[in-house]
Order: structure tokens, then C-alpha cells, then sequence
């Protein structure tokens, strides 16, 4: 152990301390000043081990968000705040016939609520199921809606309609779509590179493509089938769709805690096809590992990202499948470089001309993707290369402190002194705490 891990424990609680708005956390102050979906989800896990009732409030107040169908936004717009750009106005949410009155987004982020539902059952001392039976409707309805509104083919995987959608918002998978995309020229109010450097952000060009998108399914009244049958971007994502399946896991779990035998029914009917059609349609023979498909175009997006490995953390593959690709991604190195060059676990793929270890999502390391991947190669007894990346997710966030992400290069490493994007950003500390434990989930 760190003989300073007591300190910077005490460093991530006052994070989350600092970001907590009376009922639920922002991601970052300035940059993400409002209430984020999957960020919740992370943040309570680290609030269920310093404060089980904030962690409870943190998911109480995702729900508010929740519109009458099932979706949950990624960003629910409880607080004023002009730092951030889009805001409520560019969502305009009361669109929707579906929007309740809280201005929220009108797109969602990875559903990581069922398994984050468990996380805290488990960490709770009392093991009581009261909360658990408070929300468990409001999650299955999110699924039910995922199922019946997402996945045209009836093939248990579900779509995604914006790159925001995918949570790595910036990942050089996605100028495959903006390429052929003709989006207006919009002014933009950008606010994100006020307050970080701009060489680590998005260009403005992709900028206009984002916006271009939610102008769309404005235009369609956030409509799903409309945006199934039009919108551009149309993409079945490995994370995703392994955020999904995990959760349906643990909504299982719970489901028979409960004694929801109608529920844990239908569960279990998406969750076999949903594991079957990921297997046979994401996973490339060639690659060894999982990428993305274009329903839009009905092609694969054969590229290797972080993503490719979060499979593990639902039991997607099987043993033989996971041997194999971790044994050439990562003991061999291809995905992980050198044990000198690289620290684990780079975004996206580092033998790539599209790799940029600096630029959000299109290199750098993330915290959750970390703890998703580490998470998943305990499952499968890899215990040592686990260790690995546990080892290298502290060491950044003890030595840089709790950044948004870092550079995976070890040689650079040695001459920055702080990581990149927004600091005091919540779910790094959040899961900072929770890898420390040995939460099982
Ligand atoms: C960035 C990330 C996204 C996250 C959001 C708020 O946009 O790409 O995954 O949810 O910030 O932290």
C-alpha cells in the first residue's frame, strides 16, 4: 500500500464532497456542471461506501430525469448554470411527448444502473432490500424500453444515435460517420475549451456534427422510429451494449432477491439473445476481439478500442474467446505496448495513425473504462494482468491526482505533473474508492 492512500482517500471523498449539489453530484465544476448519467451510476458506487444514503439520493435523482417511457437522459438539467454548452435550450426535451417536466437531454448514455443497483446492495452493511425494491420498476422499464425501442432486427442488440450516446464521445471510430456528414456550419458557444486546453477536445468541425444530430431528432420530436429509420448514426456498440447486459445481469439477481419472477422471465429471455447475437455479430474472427457495427450502412466499424475489452465484464465471452484475445492484446502486447511504453489501459488502439494520447477518448486513459476491464479480467481468473491495471490506475490517480484522464505513455508520464481535461472530476475519485475494495459485482 501507498503510505499515502490514506490521504488521498480522504482526497476523493473531499471530490465528491466538493461536486455534491444536495442530492446528487455534478461531474466537474465549470466543464460538467450538471447531473450525467453514467457518471452517476459510477458516483454512487462511491458514495455507497462513504454514504449509503447519498448514494441512494444520487440515483433517486437520475430518476426524476426518467421520461414516461422508459428512457433515461444523459443529462438531467436540475440546476442553472451557463458554463456549458449545449444546455437545456439546444434539447429542448418538451419535445418529446415521452419528456417529463424536467428539462433534461433528449439522448441517453451507457445504462450502468442495474449493475451500479447491485454494487451498492452489496457494499451496504444491512444487505436490505427496501431500496432496491424502490427502484427496481424504474430500471426494468429502462431496459424494456432499450428492447422495444432500440433494437429494430429483434436481435437483443440495442443502437446508439449519437456519439454522446456512447459515453467515449471522441473516439476516431466515429469520423467514419462524419465523414460522409454534411452538417451546416453552426455558430458555436463552445464552453468545454474555456476552461480546458483545446488541443485535448474535440475539433469544432465534430462539434457541428453533434449539434447537427440533436437538431435532427428535434425536428423529429425525439420520434425512435423516425430516428431508426433516418438518422445517420446508427451504431450497435460493444460498451454499450456490455453496460446493457451487465445490467441485465444484475437486474437478475436482484429480480429473484425479490421475487419478480415475471420480470427475471423476460430478463433472462433478452439477456440469452442479447449474449448470443454479441458474440456472433460483434465479435471479429480476424481481430480476435469485439467492434462496433453501422446499422445505418450494414457494416462493421472494425476498430480496436477499449471498448473491445469491456465484454469481459459481463461474461460475454467465453473462457476460450477471453484467453485468446487477452493473451494477444495483452500479454503479447498489440493493444498494450511494451511493459516501458505503455501504462494500462490506452482508449483506443495505440498501433493506430489514429491514436493521439492527449485527445479525449482517442487514446488517453480512462478511470472507468479501467475499473470495467479490471472488473472483467477478475471474472475471468486473470489475476495478474487485473493486477496490473489496478496497479497503473493508482499510480496516475496518486500521483497526478483525480483527472479526467491521463497519458498512457510512461516516458511522458515522467515529465507532466498533472493529467488531462477537467480536475476533481468525480467518478475518478468515486472509483478510486471502489477499486480499493473488493466490490462484487
Ligand atoms: C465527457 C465524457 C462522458 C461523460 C461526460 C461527463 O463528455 O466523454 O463519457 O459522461 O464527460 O463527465
Amino acid at each position: 500500500m501507498d503510505q499515502n492512500q490514506p490521504t488521498k482517500i480522504a482526497q476523493a471523498k473531499a471530490v465528491l464532497e466538493k461536486n455534491w449539489q444536495g442530492g446528487f453530484t455534478i461531474p466537474c465544476e465549470g466543464l460538467y456542471p450538471f447531473q450525467w448519467n453514467w457518471d452517476s451510476g459510477f458516483i454512487a458506487i462511491g458514495w455507497a461506501h462513504i454514504d449509503m444514503e447519498r448514494a441512494k439520493q444520487e440515483i433517486r435523482s437520475l430518476l426524476m430525469g426518467q421520461w414516461k417511457n422508459g428512457f433515461i437522459p444523459h443529462i438531467l438539467f436540475h440546476n442553472e448554470s451557463d458554463t456549458y454548452f449545449p444546455g437545456p435550450d439546444v434539447h429542448a426535451s418538451h419535445l418529446s411527448p415521452h419528456a417529463v417536466s424536467l428539462p433534461t437531454s433528449g439522448i441517453t448514455q451507457p445504462p450502468v444502473l442495474g449493475f451500479v443497483l447491485e454494487a451498492c446492495y452489496n457494499i451496504s452493511e444491512d444487505q436490505e432490500l427496501g431500496f432496491v425494491s424502490e427502484v427496481f420498476d424504474s430500471v426494468y422499464n429502462n431496459h424494456h424500453y432499450f428492447y422495444t425501442n432500440r433494437d429494430p432486427k429483434g436481435e437483443g442488440l440495442v443502437y446508439i444515435c449519437h456519439n454522446w450516446e456512447a459515453g467515449t464521445d471522441n473516439t476516431p471510430v466515429w469520423d467514419e460517420i462524419w465523414k460522409n456528414l454534411d452538417s451546416p456550419e453552426y455558430e458555436l458557444n463552445r464552453r468545454d475549451t474555456q476552461h480546458v486546453d483545446a488541443s485535448n477536445r474535440p475539433s469544432n468541425r465534430e462539434y457541428q456534427h453533434y449539434i447537427h444530430l440533436i437538431e435532427l431528432f428535434k425536428e423529429w420530436k425525439y420520434n425512435d422510429a423516425l430516428i431508426a429509420e433516418q438518422c445517420p448514426f446508427l451504431i450497435q456498440d460493444p460498451l454499450f451494449n456490455t453496460m446493457l447486459i451487465k445490467s441485465n445481469e444484475s437486474l437478475i439477481n436482484l429480480g429473484n432477491l425479490l421475487g419478480k419472477k415475471k420480470q427475471v422471465e423476460q430478463l433472462e429471455k433478452w439477456q440469452m439473445l442479447a449474449k448470443e447475437s454479441f458474440n456472433q455479430k460483434l465479435f471479429n474472427e480476424e481481430l480476435g476481439t469485439y467492434v462496433y457495427y453501422d446499422l445505418r450502412n450494414e457494416r462493421h466499424l472494425n476498430y480496436v478500442s477499449s471498448s473491445s475489452f469491456a465484454p469481459l465484464f459481463a461474461g460475454i465471452p467465453t473462457l476460450e474467446m477471453a484467453k485468446k484475445m487477452v493473451d494477444w492484446y495483452f500479454e503479447k502486447g498489440t493493444f498494450s505496448g511494451n511493459k516501458d511504453e505503455l501504462l494500462l489501459c490506452a482508449s483506443f488502439d495505440p498501433k493506430s495513425s489514429h491514436f493521439d494520447p492527449k485527445r479525449y477518448w482517442r487514446g488517453p486513459v480512462w478511470i472507468n473504462l479501467n475499473w470495467i476491464i479490471y472488473r472483467g479480467l477478475l471474472r475471468y481468473g486473470m489475476e495478474e494482468l487485473a493486477e496490473t491495471i489496478k496497479k497503473d490506475t493508482l499510480h496516475v490517480l496518486e500521483k497526478f491526482g483525480f483527472y479526467e484522464y491521463f497519458d498512457p505513455r510512461k516516458e511522458v508520464l515522467k515529465t507532466l505533473e498533472k493529467g488531462y481535461g477537467g480536475n476533481n472530476f468525480s467518478w475518478s475519485a468515486a472509483l478510486y474508492i471502489d477499486i480499493l475494495k473488493n466490490t462484487t459485482i
